[in-house]
């Protein structure tokens, strides 16, 4: 059992990751010899998708013809943490209704045509596993109900 725990806030008191932390002791409390994996997003930030990177998602042929061999490394180092991992946790604050960068350059590098995607006639497919996922986000606001966007207090 592989646990992948990602936090995104850059705060040392933050909400998001008290709550991850919560979760994940639940988690190694019903599966005690799981192995976590440690992502510290708001910490240590990854780099956002640079030339080499872009450059290469352009097309197959660009993606073999890859501009130098570290263009992709660092997406399939995070592609391969989540393949190994049978649960997932993300502790991440909202930022502007969304989330942080952080979170959004991991996205960047998780999210790749041909490798964790495939375009078809039919629409993208996942070309990953289902796992399950637990996202505890904190927020300035409090949104629920059916439009959650609505911010209601
Ligand atoms: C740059 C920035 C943007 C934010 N944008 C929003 C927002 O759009 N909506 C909201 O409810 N709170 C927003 N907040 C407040 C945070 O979501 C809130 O403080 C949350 O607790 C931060 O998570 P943390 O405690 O894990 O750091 C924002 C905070 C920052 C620093």
């Amino acid at each position: 059992m592989n646990i992948l725990h990602i936090d995104c806030s850059a705060r040392a008191h933050s909400h998001s990751r008290q709550l991850s932390a919560g979760i994940l002791a639940h988690l190694l409390h019903l599966h005690p010899q799981a192995r976590v994996v440690r992502r510290d997003l708001g910490h240590q930030p990854i780099a956002h998708a640079g030339d080499g990177y872009a450059t290469a998602l352009a097309s197959p042929a660009a993606m073999a013809a890859a501009p130098h061999p570290d263009a992709v490394r660092l997406s399939d180092k995070l592609i391969g943490e989540l393949e190994a991992a049978d649960l997932v946790v993300i502790g991440t604050p909202m930022h502007n209704f969304t989330v942080p960068s952080v979170l959004k350059a991991w996205i960047d590098q998780i999210v790749r045509i041909g490798r964790s995607f495939a375009a078809t006639s039919e629409g993208k497919q996942g070309l990953l596993a289902d796992r399950p996922v637990f996202v505890a986000v904190a927020s300035g606001g409090v949104y629920s109900g059916e439009r959650p966007a609505n911010r209601t207090s």
